[in-house]
């Protein structure tokens, strides 16, 4: 069965598609069979991995809503292993949709990748900057949560509604929820207030901290990382020996073990 990972952080530009994008292709290129499920209406994990809205006639919407079948919209990727689940400005409309039949909209991902779990190792699930419903049927189908944190100078702000939305999900439909881990991001060594916000995550989440060996894992700021999602590629196709790419490789790394 697949490992389901949710990338979340309600915060807007902190790293979650970067951080779903590079970790899934750094899971393929190492060997295992990835699905990225991009359901952000933004969609920019979709435009990242090189696809433009000519390119596919049906995304997550459609899947969501009921007319098509998660495996009728993967697509395949310039990494071999990897494949997409793509999204669509269309998506913005179902947080409506679902409201309108409360009664069971959180579960509806989960159902639909259950349908696929067996085919591939990890399913990497990038979420838009809201805690509303597309973030909540992301969390309820996943094993874990990544919580990419930027290291600036507001950092852990906003981290305590994140953590209540998880604790609501694990005390009701999702008892196996854990948080797998808090990821620094965009990390500079020349800031003071990336230290700072460094130091303060380890102050409360230490043992939440990804390692490799005896090294914390801190996503540095790097140009080839901002650059690559422009190319259509991820980091490790556009520059694989760049230090964000050997970073998101670590992570990889480290999710594997
Ligand atoms: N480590 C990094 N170094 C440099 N730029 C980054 C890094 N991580 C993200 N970015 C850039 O910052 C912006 C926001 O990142 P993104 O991953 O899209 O955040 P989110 O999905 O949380 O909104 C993007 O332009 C992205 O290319
Ligand atoms: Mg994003």
């Amino acid at each position: 069965m697949s490992e389901v990972i949710t990338i979340a952080n309600q915060k807007g530009g902190v790293g979650k598609t970067t951080t779903a994008v590079n970790l899934s292709a750094s899971l393929a290129v190492a060997g295992k069979k990835v699905l990225l499920l991009d359901i952000d209406p933004q969609a920019n994990a979709t435009t990242g991995l090189g696809f433009s809205r000519r390119d596919y006639e049906f995304n997550i919407y459609h899947v969501l809503t009921g007319s098509k079948k998660l495996s009728e919209i993967v697509l395949e990727t310039q990494i071999p292993d990897l494949y997409l689940a793509p999204s669509n400005i269309g998506l913005v409309g179902i947080e409506q949709e679902f409201s309108r039949d409360e009664q069971d909209y959180k579960t509806i991902l989960r159902e639909k990748i259950s349908e696929i779990a067996k085919e591939y190792d990890y399913i990497i699930i990038d979420t838009p900057p809201t805690l509303g419903s597309l973030t909540i049927n992301a969390l309820c189908a996943s094993a874990s949560v990544i919580i990419p944190i930027q290291c600036e100078f507001y950092a852990m702000e906003g981290l305590a509604q994140i953590l209540n939305t998880i604790k609501v999900v694990k005390e009701t439909i999702n008892k196996k929820l854990k948080i797998k881990g808090f990821l620094p991001t965009m990390y500079s060594a020349q800031n003071n207030l990336s230290k700072e916000a460094v130091a303060d995550l380890k102050d409360h989440f230490k043992s939440k901290l990804f390692k490799t060996g005896e090294e914390f894992i801190i996503i540095p700021r790097n140009v080839k990382l901002a650059e690559s999602p422009s190319f259509g590629k991820p980091v490790i196709l556009y520059d694989g020996k760049s230090t964000g790419s050997i970073a998101y490789q670590s992570l990889a790394t480290s999710i594997m073990r």
